[in-house]
């Protein structure tokens, strides 16, 4: 990332501070969010697709402060729930430039998204489109709306697989029907305005195939519904799902080549089936906010372990674990580790990085090459950790979740302050008679 180096004396610097003054003043395990790298790929992103929006997925982590940034680089916000609408919000995100996202969007947050104003609504079942249109009625609201279509093709990393049909919960199937059957329901309904189809095909994608087979189908649909409808629908969404480098064999696509991929099947698609090219626009998260922040652990014990045959493990544990990145107990990510708090000239051993969690499972990172002298108080810098971590942070074993810092030309900002015991006892009621 931009501002990240190694300073003469081996300790690991973000914007200009070395680490180990970031771990003293804010104490670890703590993620630091190199400021200045968020702006220059969130800039990227609106660069390479200019003339396309770019909506920030804050699903992937959004706090009033990110959401500020992501609007001043020029982008808007896809938000997922009312919790993510109202961050964005209070963000001063305005409603026009926020997309909402849900599989099960609650009444509550149909009408927080009509208050707001939001952009448009990307619909993804039958019950929502009647609830949204009666919600609509009764406010004299008229929200533009998408579609969230299904296309059959599933990605992920470097496999994808393109099938008829999907079974799983989001969207409405091309194969099937049922998303030219919600489009009629969202053209016909007075209500709404629909202005598109949508569909995301995954997530830490590097090819762009599965995009380009995802393309070919929804603008064949979208070909479809301008000829019963007698209109070209104005927009369309491609989704999220940019891979990012976890670890060194990861070779991520920058947005340009991404963007020049993209724009290249999306007018071919046009001109094959004589229609316009709607507004384009993306969703990415992870290749944004990911690589930009770094979590930051103490090493509190070094243990040998001995293996079958006599070899031995390095367990190496810090101070958060599975609470604060549950991505590789969950879907076994691999993540890559790095002794920040000084260098080393002792021999590499292969490690294990561990939490404190009660489970054997809570492994941050499963193998990695960390110096033999590695000691308690050391510190250990996980990169790549700026999507998905803190969002899906939880208070196992009642761990408060660690704060993120934003740190640029040498100074620090808190954007989520540190949980605290008191925080987590507070939600702690005794036992209280319902109401
Ligand atoms: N748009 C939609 C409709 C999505 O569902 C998602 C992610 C995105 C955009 C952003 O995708 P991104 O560019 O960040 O890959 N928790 C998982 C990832 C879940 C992604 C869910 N949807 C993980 O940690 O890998």
């Amino acid at each position: 990332s931009t501002t990240v180096k190694r300073g003469d004396d081996g300790v690991l610097q973000v914007g200009g501070l070395p680490v180990t003054e970031i771990a003293e003043r804010c104490g670890t395990p703590v993620y630091v969010l190199d400021e200045d790298d968020f702006h220059a790929r969130a800039r990227s992103f609106v660069e390479a697709f200019e003339g396309w929006d770019v909506y920030y997925a804050g699903k992937s982590f959004l706090t009033t402060a990110v959401a500020g940034w992501a609007l001043a680089d020029g982008l808007f916000v896809d938000c997922s729930t009312g919790g993510e609408l109202a961050v964005a919000l209070r963000g001063g995100v305005p409603g026009q430039r926020i997309g909402l996202h849900g599989n099960n969007k609650s009444e509550a947050e149909i009408e927080m998204a009509l208050e707001a104003g939001v952009g448009r609504i990307i619909v993804d079942s039958f019950d929502e489109i009647s609830r949204i249109s009666r919600a609509a009625a009764e406010r004299g609201a008229r929200p533009r709306v998408m579609v969230r279509v299904t296309t059959g093709v599933e990605a992920h990393t470097h496999e994808y697989i393109a099938t008829a049909h999907e079974d799983q919960k989001f969207g409405f199937s091309i194969a099937s029907g049922q998303a030219l059957e919600a489009l009629r329901a969202c053209e016909s309904d007075p209500h709404m305005e629909l202005i598109g189809i949508h569909s995301h095909i995954g997530s830490q994608i590097f090819e762009t195939l599965g995009f380009e087979v995802a393309a070919r189908r929804i603008m064949a649909l979208h070909a479809q519904a301008a000829r019963e409808f007698g209109r070209q629908l104005p927009e369309m969404d491609l989704g999220g799902g940019f891979g990012i480098a976890y670890t060194s064999t990861d070779r991520p696509e920058s947005p340009a080549t991404l963007a020049e991929a993209l724009r290249a099947i999306v007018e071919e698609q046009a001109r094959d089936l004589d229609v316009d090219v709607p507004r384009m626009s993306i969703e990415p998260g992870r290749a944004i906010v990911g690589p930009t922040t770094m979590a930051l652990y103490r090493v509190g014990t070094v243990k040998q372990v001995v293996l079958d045959g006599g070899a031995a493990r390095t367990y190496i544990s810090v101070d958060g674990g599975m609470s604060d990145n549950i991505r590789p107990a969950l879907y076994g990510a691999e993540y890559s580790a790095t002794l920040a708090s000084r260098s080393s000239a002792a021999a590499p051993r292969l490690s294990r990085i561990v939490g404190k969690h009660c489970e054997g499972g809570d492994i941050l990172v499963r193998d990695e090459f960390m110096p033999a002298d590695i000691t308690p108080g050391d510190l250990v810098a996980v990169p790549g950790s700026g999507a998905y971590s803190r969002a899906m942070a939880s208070n196992y074993n009642m761990v408060p979740r660690p704060p993120v810092v934003a740190v640029k030309d040498g100074r620090i900002h808190t954007l989520v302050r540190r949980e605290t015991i008191d925080d987590l006892l507070g939600l702690d009621v005794g036992y209280d008679p319902a109401p």
